[in-house]
């Protein structure tokens, strides 16, 4: 191993999330407009082998547990193969998944054989109505389909619901009541300005509104441990088989603990969801620089990584115009 990544601030960053194409096959309104993005070129697309590539350096690195995300990760032809070739590096500790539930059983039977566990699920609604209003797409019952395979082959399933006062909290308690019978963990976010149009309302619901409106209607729900570095602040309703959590996205509490990493599927490497990209890993790889200096280059880049998402955004100049589907969330 060549040592750890560490920042100015003292935090070590071990985890990836490592977007591997910036296409979906659905349209939520908070993340792309009805008619799409300008996607990538496949040209411009880090290939497999060179995904495979820049994940054993950052492994060199003392990173530990990598993320696959989009865009939807399964929309990439070849994915199950590049997985297979992801879980045989011995010293990645874990892969995760975020996924819109395009996943098919069979998929769900393999990925289990890998060796992975953990798999988020974008849920906005449980209504099949607003579940078309916001993702543009009449898959609700496929989605949840999925997300009960998951839960039956043993998966550990979060789901994330982004929260907005116009389309969905009429979907927050009958989430939280989800958990009553299943064993996985809703988290509702805050909505967060990277929805492909330049143009955002801060979210309404906020964190605290959130948590006043869940603690309202559950009053004895109690604060179950957050794992390490977590960007959620979980809770559970006593007898309740799963939990649920809030993720402050917008409002940025998190930021002191933040491990994160995040390598786009064009090979942009951001500290931070909000800031500018550090350095492009795919040009750099391209170029023929020796792996030496493309690990001095990774180092480099990663020890200025923001304090938080406000001075990464203050950097960053103006809010851009990016989808969250590029930028891998
Ligand atoms: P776990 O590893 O299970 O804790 O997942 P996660 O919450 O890191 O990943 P997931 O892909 O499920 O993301 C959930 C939400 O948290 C998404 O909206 C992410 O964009 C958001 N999120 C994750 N990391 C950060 C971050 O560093 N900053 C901000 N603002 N939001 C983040
Ligand atoms: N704000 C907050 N969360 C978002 N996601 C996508 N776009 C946004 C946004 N603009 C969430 C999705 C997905 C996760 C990776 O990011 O729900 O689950
Ligand atoms: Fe696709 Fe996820 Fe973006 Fe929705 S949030 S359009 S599921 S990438």
């Amino acid at each position: 191993m060549r040592g750890t990544l560490t920042d100015s601030y003292g935090r070590t960053l071990d985890y990836l999330r490592l977007s591997v194409t910036d296409r979906c096959n659905f349209r939520c309104y908070y993340c792309m407009p009805e008619e799409g993005i300008d996607f990538v070129q496949r040209k411009d697309l880090l290939s497999y082998e060179e995904l495979d590539y820049l994940c054993t350096l950052f492994l060199s690195l003392g990173v530990k547990k990598i993320r696959i995300t989009g865009g939807e990760p399964f929309v990439r032809k070849g994915i199950m193969d590049f997985l297979t070739q992801l879980s045989r590096h011995p010293e990645l500790k874990e892969i995760t998944l975020t996924s819109n539930g395009s996943i098919s059983n069979s998929q769900i039977k393999q990925l289990a054989t890998l060796g992975i566990r953990k798999i988020n699920i974008s849920l906005d609604s449980l209504d099949r109505q607003r579940f078309y209003q916001i993702t543009r797409r009449d898959r609700f019952e496929e989605v949840f389909a999925c997300i009960l395979k998951l839960v039956e082959e043993g998966f550990l399933v979060k789901l994330n619901c982004v929260v907005d006062g116009n389309k969905n909290t009429e979907d927050i308690l009958p989430f939280v009541k989800l958990t009553e019978t299943q064993p996985i963990s809703v988290r509702f976010l805050e909505e967060m300005p990277f929805n492909g149009t330049g143009s955002f309302v801060p979210p309404t619901w906020n964190h605290i509104a959130l948590f006043d409106y869940i603690k309202g209607h559950f009053p004895d729900l109690v604060k179950v441990p957050d794992e390490k570095n977590s960007t959620s602040v979980n809770y559970r309703v006593p007898g309740y088989a799963g939990s649920f959590g809030i993720i402050p996205a917008f409002s940025r509490t998190f930021c002191g603990t933040c491990n994160r990493i995040r390598l786009s599927a064009t090979g942009e490497l951001r500290t931070c969801l909000y800031g500018p990209p550090v350095a492009n890993l795919r040009d750099v790889l391209r170029s023929g620089m020796t792996e030496a200096l493309l690990v001095e280059e990774i180092v480099q880049a990663v020890a200025r990584k923001a304090k938080d998402g406000f001075e990464a955004e203050a950097q960053s100049k103006k809010i851009p115009k990016k989808s969250m589907s590029f930028l891998g969330g």
